[in-house]
This record gives C-alpha cells, structure tokens and sequence, in this order.
C-alpha cells in the first residue's frame, strides 16, 4: 500500500430527489476518511459559484472527481459552469497555471443508455471514452492523470434494489482503492470503464479498510 490521497467528489445531479442510482452510489462514499463529497447544487441552488473557494478544494485534494448523470453526452449544466470559472488560465492552465498538475481525474457516471448502445453500431453510435473525450483533453490540459471512467449503465433496467446496492458498493471500493492507492495502475491503460473488473484492478484485500 502506497501513500494515501486526498479525494475530492464534485457531485452534480439537479433532481436528487427523483434520483434512483446516484443517491446510493453517493451515500456510499460520503464520511470515508481523507474523502470530500461536494455537492455542487446543494451548494450553489443559484449557480453563483465561489471560484476561490472551489481552487483551494482543488489544492488540498490529489484526486479529482467527476460524478454526475450523463446528460446529453455531457454533464449536467452546473459542472460546466464550474469548470468555465474555477479551471481559471494561471490556475489551472497556462503560463504559471500549475496547480492541477500531477493530479488525478476519474469521471464516475451513470447512464440511461445500456453499455451494449455505447459502440459504432449501437443506439448512442460512439463509445463512451469517447463521448468523453472533452472531459479528457481538460484533464490532460491542466496536467492532470485521466483515469478510464467509472461507469453505471442501463441505470433504467436496474430494477431490483441489490443491482444499485451492488454498484454503490463497486464505487466505493474503487474510491478506497484510489485513497490507499491500491490500485494495480498497470493494468488501467487496458481497461475501457475503472469498474470492468475490479479483482483485477485492486488490491482488493487491502482495499477494504475504510
Ligand atoms: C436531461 C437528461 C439527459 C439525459 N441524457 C442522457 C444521455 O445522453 N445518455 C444516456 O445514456 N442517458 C441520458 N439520460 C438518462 C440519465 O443518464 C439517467 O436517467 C441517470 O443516469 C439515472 O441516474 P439517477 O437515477 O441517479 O437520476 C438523460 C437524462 C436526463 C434527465
């Protein structure tokens, strides 16, 4: 076990309450140590986002995440408002814009869409890495370590409660993973979504301790 990071959540979801997945997998990893849960829309119902604040969350955290709905091949609309404003040139990108660098960037998502729809010949026509390339490119722009994506899909055909239970597990294992760094990070450049097989991916008997 490596040294441990600091994990920030940037949580968005504007309807929580009508929320079937995203308010299991968000329970599960609120109150671990060393992990910050930011609910964005709980804290800016206006959209008047503390661009100050927001860096210096920035800085005291090593891991960066995106979790949000998939809406519209994207996020939604809160989480691009915060990146226009806090992902500032000189803070996060540019001449001295440094504060980003050598951090880590997971985007954890849920989808209405089945995994089988995210390809070339499917409903969604392209693969999901590659509807979040944006989400990508950023993160490599300010210097950041893009890891695969953790991915729920088919969020509407997850009917029983022990499906949902499962992934909110899955999440909060893979978050632990990355606070203890116990992930085994050469086997990540082969894996299409951070949740594809996470025996192989972490150290799971080392990952449990919360
Ligand atoms: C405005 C909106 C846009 C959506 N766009 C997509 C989309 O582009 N692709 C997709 O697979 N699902 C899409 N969905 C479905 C959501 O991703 C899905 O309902 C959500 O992940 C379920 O999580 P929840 O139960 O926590 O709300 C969209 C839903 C809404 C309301």
């Amino acid at each position: 076990m490596g040294k441990s990071n600091r994990i920030l959540i940037l949580f968005a979801h504007p309807a929580l309450e009508k929320s079937r997945v995203n308010r299991y997998l968000i329970e599960a990893v609120k109150g671990l140590d060393l992990v910050t849960v930011h609910d964005l829309y709980e804290t800016y119902p206006d959209f008047y986002i503390d661009v100050k604040f927001e860096q210096e969350l920035l800085l005291a955290h090593d891991t960066i995440v995106f979790h949000h709905p998939f809406y519209w091949y994207s996020s939604p609309a809160i989480l691009k408002e915060w990146q226009d404003l806090v992902l500032e040139y000189g803070f996060a990108y540019g001449h001295e814009g440094t504060a980003l660098q050598g951090k880590k960037f997971l985007t954890a998502i849920t989808t209405g869409g089945g995994e089988q729809a995210y390809c070339r010949e499917g409903y969604n026509h392209f693969a999901i890495r590659e509807l979040l390339l944006p989400f990508e490119q950023t993160a490599r722009l300010c210097g950041m370590e893009y890891l695969p994506p953790f991915v729920v899909h088919g969020t509407h055909k997850l009917q029983e409660q022990h499906q949902i239970a499962k992934h909110a597990e899955d999440y909060r294992t893979v978050i632990i993973a990355l606070r203890n760094n116990t992930v085994h990070w050469a086997h990540l450049t082969e894996c299409k979504r951070l949740n594809e097989d996470l025996n192989q991916l972490i150290n799971t008997e080392v990952s449990q301790n919360a």
